[in-house]
């Protein structure tokens, strides 16, 4: 029968969320190829602690909402596929290519991506399997021009912008509405708080406008500089949205919430003697876990040393530290020159972090925290060590 001479298009990917990019290439090739079935396939993403992704519920809700703004949600053919997901583990796209296979015997099967994604095709799992059984359909998009003598392709008409979608989470972090997604998306990402929406709508209530503005900035500066300390970007924004969470609290609630802490901790005791201001540190980090749920160590021990520092705080701690101090919202001027040298040599940034909010201590001519002095030397013996 001509019906089972129809093609079959195969379109995997995280979909987290999904974009205008994902969305074109679709339209075209069901244009271009008029198919008995296009399944979207999004994959099963690894759950990092609770940096997962959007949960499969929330990138199923987003495709669907993304294919009715586009038109394509009433098509029959139409179809989003459970089968890599709903294995709970990561499926390699040859597995994939072999149960849409077997799912739809002699109709050409055809496997959708950007051109983007080409150059990676050879150093995937048994590319020669996937070519044996589907045809690789490609949309070009600009600055990935497939190159000769690779593999064989059928070529989509049309372009296809670059839509990056670590930059559009990044974006999301931050509360902002990429123009990348639909507004149908984006909607639905508001209104269910995916992308960290659910703690900035918390945080907003606990602040001042200015300190939720100066909690934003923080966090974009930690989100763009996350890759290159190797830090995750969700849990970069994270620390550094929640860095200040305690801040604007009354007195009473702040020593409220460092007294557990307290009773074992003898530098959160002479803080709260010496210069009770900067217990908001202990305080965020004991809000960030009652109110917030937040359970991860790395983020805890960020929000609590954000503004002393310690000796030997790790990786996500000093990237807070520094974005909280050189964030795009500071005015005075080292903060743009730290700003920009963390991009070059993040731990020299850090390193004149602590310089610069250790001189502008002293020149206050009162208490200084010990453990900021402590960070101090501990750098100066890595140094010369
Ligand atoms: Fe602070
Ligand atoms: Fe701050």
């Amino acid at each position: 029968m001509a019906e089972h001479k129809k093609p079959v298009i195969i379109y995997g990917g995280s979909f987290d969320p999904p974009h205008r990019g994902h969305i074109e290439l679709a339209a075209a090739a069901l244009r271009q190829l008029r198919p008995a079935a296009f399944y979207f396939v999004p994959g099963f993403l690894t759950p990092f602690k609770e940096y997962s992704p959007a949960p499969y519920s929330g990138r199923l809700a987003m495709l669907r909402a993304a294919l009715a703004a586009a038109g394509l949600g009433d098509r029959a053919e139409v179809k989003i596929s459970p089968f890599e997901a709903g294995r709970r583990r990561v499926v390699y796209s040859w597995e994939t290519v072999e149960h849409f296979r077997r799912l739809h015997p002699g109709a050409p099967l055809y496997f959708l991506m950007g051109s983007d994604c080409l150059a990676a095709f050879g150093s995937w799992r048994r590319p020669d399997f996937i070519l044996a059984n589907a045809r690789l359909l490609v949309g070009l998009r600009p600055g990935h021009a497939p190159g000769r003598g690779g593999y064989p392709f059928t070529r989509l008409s049309g372009r296809f912008p670059e839509a990056d979608s670590t930059a559009i989470r990044e974006q999301l972090f931050l509360g902002r509405r990429p123009a990348r997604l639909q507004p149908a998306v984006n909607y639905l990402i508001a209104k269910k708080g995916f992308y960290l929406g659910r703690e900035r709508a918390l945080l907003k209530r606990l602040l001042t406008p200015a300190r939720y503005d100066h909690s934003l900035h923080t966090a974009a500066l930690a989100a763009a500089l996350a890759p290159a300390a190797g830090v995750q970007p969700q849990k970069a924004a994270l620390a550094a949205l929640l860095h200040d969470c305690a801040r604007d609290l009354a007195p009473a609630a702040l020593r409220r919430l460092c007294l557990p802490a307290a009773r074992r901790d003898a530098a959160l005791r002479e803080t709260l003697r010496e210069a009770p201001v900067l217990a908001h540190a202990w305080a965020g980090a004991a809000l960030a876990a009652e109110k917030f749920g937040v359970t991860d160590p790395e983020v805890l021990e960020a929000v609590k040393f954000h503004a002393t520092g310690a000796p030997g705080m790790g990786t996500l701690a000093r990237l807070v530290y520094l974005c909280d101090m050189a964030n795009q919202g500071r005015a005075f001027r080292e903060a743009g020159l730290v700003r920009r040298l963390a991009f070059i040599d993040f731990e020299a940034a850090f390193r004149a972090a602590n310089y610069v909010k250790l001189v502008y201590a002293f020149a206050g001519g009162g208490w200084v925290h010990p453990l900021s002095v402590q960070l101090w030397n501990s750098l100066q013996e890595k140094k010369s060590g």
